[in-house]
């Protein structure tokens, strides 16, 4: 390794609090708000809320467990942990690689959504883009994502905003701000809920969202229920282990990922709670993704009683569960940088924040200028967000399902997960190896396939 300063005095987290709300602000985000709700709603409801109960127990918990697990045992970055517990000459390590570049991918199209979020807050101040009528809505949308410099600077404001957050230190930094921001979220997510259920689509909205209708199950919805279960809980590309790496002695790890697990869902719920029945009031298509979020819900907005301030209040919330999972992607090259060149943390945030601007660049103005430059069929957003999503994270999260269960080995990843014995959980310990062994590998290649279109 080149750098022992790096090591000498690691930053870390500095409290069990501190710890829940990091490793929280990373698995809420995005996801929560326009692709949880939405798919539940449109994959029959109750029955895919059991699926994805089970795809995140079976296959999303384990991999998060062993990935914080590694972290904490190696106390160091994805590349240099695989490296150290891995045979020697065995090239575990790219693992850590491949890691890091699916950090870049997502952050490239990731920060540009976030930079709608944030621009949409804006909007929410001026009282621009609300309106009853969703062509108008559209209209803005459209204008805003075809403007090449108002996606770029937005982006920008997104990722100084992020690296300035990363300069202050994993504890004075991540941990200060998803302490403070993650309660506030719980509370608007909350407020915005019961505002929702005392209108007139509460009921209409509630039984989009939790109507069991299991004809709709079928195995697209498993695979897209275990896709979303990935996603959701940041794995496969060595987030987890950095921030495990973060992690104190003593803290409980099955517990601390079975909390996220419990509260990330709670997050989810609250957002589908808060949006259909309001979509469903006036009489909107549930939509899912980008159209949800910018064109649909501003027209809800504008037909409801403090309609302006009821959309600032959403996209503050939807920006700040988004900086934390942002703040999650970036330290996984910057800790990787740092640690392995030598560099000092700020010039490795300087030098990730540059290329996520280049890549992101190529994203923002996939809606511009680049609009018509497409590879594969896909413009430079949709390639960046199939390839990292299809490919990157279900090979991360198989080879490290793989390495923790066969290549560890089952007494050291027991060891570990059970903080030496102390936590008297051995026997959970064992569960979990055995999904990792065999469950998790076999049901993500599974999904992979499908996503690439060979199943
Ligand atoms: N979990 C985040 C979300 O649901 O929006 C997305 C994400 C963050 C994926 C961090 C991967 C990651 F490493």
């Amino acid at each position: 390794m080149a750098n022992s300063t790096a090591s000498a005095k690691r930053d870390g987290f500095s409290s069990a609090l501190g710890v829940l709300a990091a490793t929280l602000g990373s698995a809420v985000g995005l996801g929560n708000i326009w692709k949880f709700p939405a798919l539940t709603g449109s994959n029959g409801g109750a029955g895919f809320l059991l699926i994805y109960l089970c795809a995140t127990l079976v296959v999303g918990l384990p991999v998060m467990i062993a990935e914080l697990t590694l972290g904490r045992h190696a106390r160091a970055n994805p590349i240099a942990a695989l490296k150290r517990m891995g045979p020697p000459g065995r090239p575990w390590w790219l693992v850590g690689v491949i890691g890091m570049i699916a950090a870049f991918l997502i952050m490239a199209f990731y920060s540009e959504v976030v930079a709608w979020v944030f621009a949409y807050v804006w909007k929410g101040l001026e009282g621009s883009a609300l309106s009853s009528d969703p062509a108008v809505t559209q209209g803005a949308f459209t204008a805003l994502v075809s403007s090449p410099w108002q996606s770029l600077l937005w982006q920008w404001v997104v990722l100084l905003l992020i690296g300035g957050i990363l300069l202050k230190g994993v504890s004075g930094g991540i941990e200060a701000v998803t302490k403070r921001l993650m309660p506030l979220l719980f509370l608007l997510l909350t407020a915005l809920c019961l505002y929702s259920l005392t209108l007139d689509g509460a009921g209409a909205g509630l039984s989009f969202l939790f109507r069991p209708d299991f004809s709709k199950v079928d195995a697209t919805v498993v695979l897209t229920a275990v896709g979303l279960a990935f996603f959701k809980m940041s794995i496969g590309m060595g987030t987890m282990m950095t921030y495990g790496s973060y992690f104190r002695t003593e803290q409980n790890i099955p517990l601390t990922a079975g909390r996220v697990m419990c509260a990330d869902l709670a997050v989810s719920l609250l957002a589908g709670i808060a949006i259909f029945p309001a979509v469903f009031t006036f009489g909107f298509e549930p939509a899912a993704g980008p159209a949800l979020l910018f064109i649909t819900l501003p027209a809800v907005f504008a037909q409801l009683p403090f309609g302006q301030l009821l959309m600032v209040l959403f996209f503050v919330l939807t920006s700040i569960a988004a900086i934390g999972a942002m703040l999650s992607l970036l330290e996984v090259p910057v800790l990787i940088l740092h640690e392995r060149l030598g560099w000092p943390r700020h010039k490795a945030i300087g030098v990730c924040v540059a290329v996520v601007a280049v890549l992101g660049a190529a994203c923002a103005l996939s809606g511009s200028v680049l609009a018509g430059f497409l590879l594969f069929g896909r413009n430079m957003f949709e390639l960046m967000d199939f390839v990292s999503s299809n490919v990157l994270l279900p090979v991360g999260g198989i080879l490290v399902a793989l390495f923790a269960g066969w290549v560890w080995g089952k007494e050291s990843f027991t060891h570990a997960v059970s903080n030496a014995g102390e936590l008297g959980n051995t026997r959970l310990a064992r569960v979990l190896v055995v999904l990792l062994r065999y469950v998790s590998p076999v049901l993500i290649l599974i999904v992979m396939l499908h996503g690439l279109g060979v199943l």
